[in-house]
C-alpha cells in the first residue's frame, strides 16, 4: 500500500498511547531505573525471552555483576552460567565483549550518543533505539516485531514484513505516531504489543488505540502483520556419548560459531574398543531457531578404568561430576540428559 499519511494527523494516537501507558505500564525491575547498563542488559535478555520466563534470571544476573566494570572484570564462563537456562548464548558472550569494550573504548562510561552505542557488540538498532531513548532522551523508534504488528494494523498496511525494507518503512511510519517522549512511546509500544495487540487473539476490545486502527474497524485484525517469506529450517542429526564413570563424565568446550559456541558438550565419538560398554542410547528432538535437532545419545558406562584413562589422555577431554554439572552451561537438551541421568 502507498503511504500517503502525512504531517501530524496522527500524533494523538501516540499521546494516547503514553496516557495508556502512564497507567497500566507493567510493573518490571527494569522501569524503576534509567542506568543504561541496566537498560541494555533487560532489552538483550527480553527480545527473545518472554519476561515471566527471563525475569528471575535478570534480577541474579544484575545482582551478580551490577555494573560494566564488574561484568567485563568476570570470566566469560561465568557470564554464561548466569545465562543457563535463557538460550541464545551468543547473547550473553557478546554483553560480555561489549562489556570490555566499554571500558577501553569509552573509558567505563556507557555511551549516550545511538550512534555509539550501535558500534558496542551485539546491539542492533532495536537496542541502540530502546537504551538512547530510555536512558537519554534519544527519539529513534524501537522497532520490533511489536511494531511490526501495532503499525500494520493501526493503517491497516500490507507490507510485508519479511521484505528487507521492512524495517525502515516501519520506522517511518512509527515517526507518524510517534511523540516528543520517545523512551515511553518505544516501552508503551512493547507493552501494547504484548499484553493487548497480540498476535493470536488480540485483545482490541482493550485496546487505547482501537478507534483509530482501520484493521480494527475493517475486523481484519489477524489479517496483519503479512508475511510472505517462511524463514527455511534444516534438519540436524547429532550423535554424542554420555561416557561415565563413577559419578564422573567427559565434556569438552565447543569453539566453533555453527551452533552452541561455547558450551559444553559431549564427546561425539568413540573408539571401537568402547562399544561394548554401551548400555542403551535415546533419541531425543530439540528445535532451535532455525533448526530442527534429532540428537542420538549413547550411554558409555565404562567399567575399565584402563580405557577411561586412555581416552581421556587420547583427547583431552574434562571430567566433570554428574552431581557439580549445573556449575557449567550445558545446551539444553544435554542438560536435561543429566538432570535425567541423576534421577535413574
Ligand atoms: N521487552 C524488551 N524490553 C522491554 C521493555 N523495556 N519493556 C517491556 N518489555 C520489553
Amino acid at each position: 500500500m502507498e503511504n500517503i499519511r502525512t504531517g501530524s494527523d496522527f500524533l494523538h494516537v501516540g499521546n494516547r498511547l503514553l496516557e495508556w501507558y502512564k497507567n497500566n505500564a507493567r510493573d518490571l525491575p527494569f522501569r524503576q531505573t534509567k542506568d543504561p547498563y541496566k537498560i541494555w542488559i533487560c532489552e538483550i535478555v527480553f527480545q527473545q525471552t518472554r519476561i515471566s520466563q527471563g525475569l528471575n534470571h535478570y534480577n541474579n544476573f544484575i545482582k551478580r555483576f551490577p555494573d560494566v566494570k564488574t561484568l567485563a572484570e568476570a570470566d566469560e564462563n561465568e557470564v554464561l552460567l548466569y545465562w543457563k537456562g535463557l538460550g541464545y548464548y551468543s547473547r550473553a558472550i557478546n554483553i560480555h565483549k561489549a562489556a570490555r569494550q566499554i571500558m577501553e573504548e569509552y573509558q567505563g562510561v556507557f555511551p549516550a550518543q545511538y550512534q555509539d552505542i550501535l558500534t558496542l557488540k551485539g546491539i542492533g538498532k532495536y537496542t541502540a533505539a530502546a537504551v538512547s531513548s530510555i536512558c537519554f532522551g534519544g527519539k529513534m523508534p524501537a522497532v520490533d516485531g511489536n511494531f511490526y504488528r501495532v503499525l500494520s494494523r493501526l493503517f491497516a498496511d500490507d507490507f510485508d514484513i519479511s521484505n528487507s525494507r521492512a524495517f525502515t518503512y516501519f520506522s517511518e511510519l512509527a515517526a507518524l505516531v510517534m511523540p516528543d517522549n520517545v523512551g515511553d512511546f518505544n516501552q508503551a509500544m512493547m507493552d501494547l504489543g504484548s499484553e493487548i495487540c497480540k498476535p493470536k487473539n488480540p485483545l482490541c476490545g482493550e485496546c487505547p488505540i482501537n478507534e483509530d486502527c482501520l484493521a480494527f474497524s475493517l475486523q481484519k485484525v489477524t489479517n496483519y502483520p503479512v508475511k510472505t517469506k517462511k524463514v527455511k529450517t534444516e534438519d540436524l542429526a547429532l550423535t554424542y556419548y554420555f561416557v561415565h564413570r563413577n559419578g564422573q563424565f567427559l565434556i569438552r568446550q565447543r569453539k566453533d560459531d555453527f551452533i552452541w559456541k561455547k558450551l559444553f558438550e559431549f564427546p561425539s565419538a568413540i573408539p571401537e574398543e568402547m562399544e561394548p560398554f554401551i548400555t542403551q542410547s535415546k533419541t531425543i528432538t530439540h528445535k532451535l531457531t532455525h533448526k530442527n535437532l534429532s540428537i542420538e545419545i549413547f550411554n558409555v558406562a565404562v567399567s575399565s578404568e584402563k580405557e577411561w584413562n586412555t581416552f581421556i589422555a587420547e583427547n583431552q577431554y574434562l571430567i566433570t561430576d554428574i552431581q557439580g554439572s549445573h556449575e557449567k552451561s550445558f545446551p539444553k537438551p544435554l542438560e536435561n540428559y543429566i538432570q535425567n541421568s541423576l534421577k535413574d
